[in-house]
C-alpha cells in the first residue's frame, strides 16, 4: 500500500517515523498546523481485538494529555484504517538523539531524568501505567523530554487485554515483573526509566544483549559501570528488582530536581538536540506546501532504512508472547 495523501481531515505531507503498529505521518490540519498522524497497518486494523487496543492507546493518551506527552487532536480508532493524531513536536527521539549524537553528558542527564519523572507523575496521576517507556518513545523538545506511544499502556488498573502469563513490552527496558508476566504498576515505569537512564548516559541498554536477556532482567544487577558516578545509586535503586523497593516518583523528583538545579552552565536541550530541533522546526515549515506523502521529515538525521531499524531491533520492538516459566 502506498502512502496515503489524505487521512481525516489532515493533509499528508511527509513521513515521520515507523513502529509495530503502522507508519506514523507528518499532516497539516486545514488551518495549517502540524500534526503527527499515525496510521494503523492493514492488516492489523482487520483484527477487532487490536482496534480495541487501539482505542485503548488513545484513550490512554487523552487521558494523560497536557505538557509531558504529544497531546491528542483527533482520531477515529473505527476508520479505515484507523488512526490517531497528535501535536507534532519537532525533535529526536532519545533513540535518534543518542545514535546521532553519542550518550548525553551527565547534567543532561539529571535533566532528562527530572524531566521524565516529572512526565510519568502526570501519566501515574491520570491512572495509567505506560509499559512501554523506551528511547524511541521519548521524543526531546524544547522545553523537556515528551513521552509518547500509549500502543501498550493499562489504563486505570484494567487488565482487559493483558492476560496472567502474557508478556508486552520492549525486551531491554523491561522490569522484571513484565517478564514474568505478573502484574505490572506504576513501579514498572520507574524500573524502565533506569534503563533509560543507561541509555542516555553511555548509548547502551541495561543487561546487554538479547540472549539471555530475560533471565538477566529477573536475576542479575545492570551494568552501570560506565554510568557516571554520581548517577549511579539512583539508578539502582530505580531498577531494585522488587517493585516496592523502588522510589516512588515524589522522592525520585525530589533528587532529579536537586541535582538537575545544581548543575550550572549547560541546560536543556542539549546542543545536538537544539540544532535538530531548529531543523525540523525549518523542515516542517518549508513541507507546508511543497511536501509529498512518502519523503521523510528529518531527512538527514532518519532515513526510511533507519526508522525501520528503530522499530525492529532494540528500541522499536514491542513484544507479545507467552512466557512460561
Ligand atoms: N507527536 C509527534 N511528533 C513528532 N514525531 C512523532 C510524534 N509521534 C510519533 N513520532 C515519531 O514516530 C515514531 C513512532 O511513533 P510511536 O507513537 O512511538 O509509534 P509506534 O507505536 O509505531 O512505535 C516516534 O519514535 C517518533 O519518531
Ligand atoms: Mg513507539
Amino acid at each position: 500500500m502506498g502512502d496515503p495523501r489524505r487521512v481525516g481531515r489532515y493533509r499528508i505531507v511527509g513521513r515521520l517515523g515507523a513502529g509495530g503498529m503502522g507508519w506514523v505521518y507528518l499532516g497539516r490540519s486545514p488551518g495549517g498546523r502540524a500534526m503527527a498522524v499515525k496510521v494503523v497497518r492493514p492488516e492489523l486494523a482487520a483484527d477487532e481485538a487490536f482496534r480495541q487496543r487501539f482505542a485503548r492507546e488513545v484513550d490512554a493518551a487523552r487521558a494523560v494529555g497536557g505538557a509531558f506527552t504529544a497531546p491528542v487532536v483527533d482520531a477515529d480508532t473505527q476508520g479505515d484504517p484507523p488512526w490517531l493524531a497528535t501535536v507534532y513536536v519537532p525533535g529526536p527521539s532519545l533513540a535518534e538523539a543518542v545514535r546521532t549524537g553519542g550518550p548525553l553528558p551527565e547534567e543532561q542527564v539529571w535533566e532528562l531524568g527530572a524531566g521524565l519523572v516529572e512526565a510519568l507523575q502526570a501519566i501515574h496521576g491520570a491512572h495509567v501505567v505506560h509499559r512501554d517507556l523506551k528511547p524511541s518513545n521519548i521524543l526531546l523538545a524544547e522545553d523537556g523530554p515528551r513521552v509518547i506511544d500509549f500502543g501498550i499502556s493499562l489504563v486505570d488498573g484494567r487488565h482487559g487485554l493483558t492476560l496472567p502469563g502474557v508478556v508486552m513490552g520492549t525486551p531491554p527496558f523491561m522490569s522484571p515483573e513484565q517478564v514474568r508476566g505478573a502484574r505490572v504498576g506504576p513501579a514498572s515505569d520507574v524500573f524502565s526509566l533506569g534503563g533509560v537512564l543507561v541509555f542516555a548516559a553511555t548509548g547502551r541498554a541495561p543487561f546487554g544483549p538479547e540472549e539471555g536477556l530475560f533471565y538477566r532482567i529477573a536475576h542479575e544487577e545492570p551494568r552501570l559501570d560506565a554510568v557516571p558516578a554520581g548517577l549511579r545509586s539512583l539508578i539502582a535503586w530505580c531498577m531494585a528488582k522488587s517493585p516496592g523497593d523502588r522510589p516512588g516518583t515524589d522522592a525520585l523528583l525530589a533528587e532529579f530536581a536537586a541535582r538537575s538545579g545544581e548543575v550550572a552552565g549547560e541546560s536543556w536541550p542539549p546542543a545536538g538536540v537544539a540544532e535538530t530541533i531548529r531543523e525540523r522546526a525549518g523542515e516542517v515549515a518549508e513541507r507546508g506546501s511543497t511536501g509529498t506523502p512518502g519523503a521523510s521529515v528529518s531527512s538527514c538525521l532518519l532515513s526510511h532504512a533507519q526508522a525501520l531499524l528503530d522499530a525492529g531491533l532494540t528500541d522499536g520492538m514491542v513484544v507479545e508472547a507467552s512466557w512460561r516459566r
